[in-house]
């Protein structure tokens, strides 16, 4: 058993509190790898923005568990190193067990969300309260999700969304004891948000997406002013990415994602934390199959990561100066 505070990491009430009042956003940057948590600490740092380091189920089989929170600890160090102690955040997203919760927690994660979300109502507060009083007793912050996001949720694939029921967001939270709440608003996980049928176009051909349901947003405020709101499947999938991967070989299609002014103007809201790892997955990829394809005699790993890991620094970078407005507040 060791205790998030050993390791240097921070939960999330703070950041919240000050994220609400600031009418900013707390990055949410998952990550399964060395070059991408060198990438997001290194953009923080820089950016002097306060981050969440997210860790799904699907990471700890990928990477290995141990591996991560050692990496998590490292990156509190390295964050000191590169000159500015921002304050990090380890959370687990998606949890989808009361065990899962537990292991993370005993083993040094300071936020876990557990997703009881495609549960039945009465299932899902209890699965999330009995997570609370656990978290709780150590001092760890605890996300919980009313309402289904459209697309693939770790294994789990929903067709339409279920929005959030303005009406259950009280007792949920009040029975529960949740310290932030995800919501289902139009947003979805993946690359792939929206179909070009549900889009229209502009006059330059280009796909604009359906607006995000802020009339439930504000009616979720005006329930529980001030409670933390957070916000899955919040990748923008630029354009620019796309067109590289498949330049260089790839096959993305009907890859449409949150236009960055939505996110802006949610991150001005009670949305103080935004999840973002898809728009990752595309800058690496879209690096790595342009240095592959243009110097075809490469193969120290080294010469593909690198720029893969220079082209998502200036990713999260973009994303807290420009779209989340965290830069500066850490
Ligand atoms: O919401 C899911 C995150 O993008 C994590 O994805 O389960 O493939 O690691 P993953
Ligand atoms: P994206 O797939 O839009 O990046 O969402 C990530 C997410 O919600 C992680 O929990
Ligand atoms: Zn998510």
């Amino acid at each position: 058993m060791v205790s998030y505070k050993e390791l240097g990491l921070v939960n999330t009430k703070e950041l919240f509190k000050k994220a609400i009042e600031g009418k900013y956003a707390i990055p949410a940057f998952n990550f399964n790898n060395l070059e991408q948590m060198q990438a997001i600490i290194a953009a923080c740092v820089e950016t002097k923005s306060p981050v969440i380091l997210q860790v799904s189920s699907g990471a700890r089989k990928y990477a290995n568990q141990t591996l991560l929170r050692y990496m998590a600890q490292g990156a509190v160090e390295y964050a000191k190193e590169l000159g500015y102690a921002i304050p990090v955040v380890l959370h687990l997203d998606h949890g989808d067990s009361f065990e899962l919760c537990k292991d993370c927690i005993d083993m040094g994660f300071s936020s876990v969300m557990i997703d009881g979300s495609h549960f039945p109502y009465e299932e899902n507060i209890a699965l999330t309260k009995k997570v609370v009083e656990y978290a709780h007793a150590h001092d760890v912050t605890v996300e919980g999700e009313l309402g289904v996001l459209a697309g693939v949720e770790d294994d789990v694939v929903a067709e339409h969304h279920t929005y959030t029921q303005p009406q259950e967001v009280v007792d949920f939270v009040t029975r529960t004891g949740v310290d932030s709440l995800a919501i289902s608003i139009g947003t979805s996980h993946g690359a792939n948000k929206f179909t070009p049928a549900q889009c229209t176009r502009d006059a330059n051909g280009v796909l604009i997406p359906p607006p995000l349901r802020f009339d439930i947003l504000e009616e979720i405020e005006k329930q529980i002013p001030g409670f933390p709101i957070v916000l899955h499947g919040s990748s923008s999938v630029p354009q620019e990415y796309v067109e590289t991967i498949n330049k260089f070989g790839g096959a993305l299609k009907d890859s449409i994602g949150i236009p960055e002014e939505q996110l802006r103007h949610a991150a001005s809201s009670a949305v103080c934390k935004i999840n973002i790892d898809s728009d990752g997955r595309l800058a690496m990829t879209a690096a790595v199959r342009e240095v592959l394809a243009t110097k075809p005699g490469e193969f120290d790993p080294r010469k593909y990561l690198g720029p893969a890991r220079d082209e998502l620094k200036k990713l999260y970078m973009h994303k807290t100066v420009n779209v989340l407005g965290s830069a500066g507040k850490a």
